[in-house]
């Protein structure tokens, strides 16, 4: 049984940054309502209403994987952990973004699959095979027909935007050897509870995994898992590590020693939602009021990063220009544009935040670390960063 616990209000189309701002583009914007269950029989956090794929992932996909170093470095790094520990001939990324996984495979071994046609097309311009579609089982059996099984499956920050995670694991089952191999990785439930990082709901996060959940839902398409990895990327994420029923893999200790945790955090327990769902609330009230206090001291703030993830707080909270001046972001599709909802200048960084802000709210503070070398100057000169998570704060030098 679904049980809804947290109400994040009207909420637009995360991706959805607006070229222009006028009264005709205000009424067409396209707003639902976010909230989010939690379903007693297999553990799984969800959406309680996800969004239509098809609005999401279109071909003005602003989200560049490549552009934060952090990411980057990542990539490489799980690239080569793979490599060597499961030495695939013929791997498949789902979801490949801009290619900042491929780039570390040569063009023959690896398969490109991405439903967005910008990046899609990025991907096949390198010379990658690329796969301008959606994961589904029509799919995987297309690509067995002309490439036999894989050995490496990897998807990074995709699976869990996909409503319809039996077809995934279907799909997956499918396209494997008998010794193939599927590595995956998401946003991890566990991680926001810890965080109270609720802006990790948007519309793309139509789930937020956990090891209880996923261990139930994969053994339904004849897979199991047989190690996990807790990450620091993204606030706190999960990799899994899945193979068939009846491959050769032993379950590492990682997985029992996980569900063990997972269980003492109450992942399993309605009641621990419920209370998220007070924290979650208090966090509101405090950032809206220490963003009131500045104000009434005529200082400026902005936010750092027009992230997918501040759109939910900016409006859940019902943040817009009366506090936040505007935003900065790396991405060049995003420079020029206003946020989604609340409608915040989105700029170039340009050198670094401006002399005259003194206050920046963290929309990127998952990457907290790699912003305050970036920023050593402003906090230097005083500037302060505002975070919400795990607690709302202020972070100076
Ligand atoms: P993400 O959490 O969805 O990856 O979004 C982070 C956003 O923050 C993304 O649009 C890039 C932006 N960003 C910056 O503008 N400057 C930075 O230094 C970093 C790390 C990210």
């Amino acid at each position: 049984m679904k049980k809804i616990f947290l109400n994040l209000l009207k909420q637009p189309i995360t991706n959805s940054y607006l070229t222009k701002i006028n009264n005709r583009v205000i009424k067409k914007e396209f707003f639902y309502n976010l909230s989010v269950v939690y379903n007693t029989d297999n553990h799984l956090v969800s959406l309680s209403k996800p969004v239509n794929p098809k609005m999401q992932f279109t071909d003005k996909y602003a989200h560049r994987a490549s552009q934060s170093l952090t990411m980057l470095k990542s990539f490489k790094k799980i690239s080569k952990t793979l490599k060597k520990r499961f030495k695939p001939k013929k791997a498949l990324e789902i979801g490949s973004n801009d290619g900042v996984f491929l780039k570390n495979f040569k063009k023959k071994e690896i398969i490109a699959v991405e439903p967005c046609l910008n990046l899609a097309r990025i991907t096949k311009r390198k010379g990658y095979l690329t796969y301008p579609e959606f994961w589904t089982k029509k799919l995987s059996k297309k690509i067995l027909k002309k490439h036999k099984g894989l050995d490496l499956i990897y998807s990074a920050n995709t699976i869990c935007h996909i409503p319809n995670l039996k077809e995934v694991f279907d799909a997956i089952s499918i396209s494997l050897n008998d010794n193939g191999v599927f590595v995956f990785e998401d946003p991890y439930i566990g991680s926001v509870l810890k965080m109270n990082s609720y802006d990790q709901f948007y519309d793309e996060h139509v789930h937020l995994f956990s090891l209880l959940s996923i261990s139930k839902l994969v053994k339904k398409s004849k897979l199991r898992i047989f190690d996990v990895d807790l990450l620091n990327t993204h606030g706190g994420s999960i990799r899994f590590y899945v193979c068939k029923n009846n491959s050769k893999f032993n379950i590492s200790k990682r997985v029992l020693n996980l569900k063990t945790k997972e269980i003492k955090q109450g992942l399993n327990k309605f009641r621990t939602y419920l209370k998220f769902a007070k924290r979650v609330k208090k966090s509101k009230d405090d950032l809206l009021k220490l963003l009131k206090k500045i104000k009434l001291k005529g200082k400026k703030i902005i936010s750092y990063g027009a992230s997918y993830k501040s759109a939910t707080i900016f409006n859940y909270c019902n943040i817009g220009t009366e506090f936040i001046d505007y935003a900065i972001d790396t991405t060049k599709n995003k420079q020029g544009k206003f946020t989604p909802g609340k409608h915040i200048p989105i700029k170039p960084p340009n050198g670094g935040i401006k002399d005259n802000v003194d206050y920046a709210f963290l929309g990127a503070w998952n990457f907290v670390n790699e912003i305050k070398k970036k920023e050593k100057f402003f906090l230097k000169r005083g500037g302060k960063f505002i975070c919400h998570v795990p607690k709302v704060k202020l972070i100076g030098f």
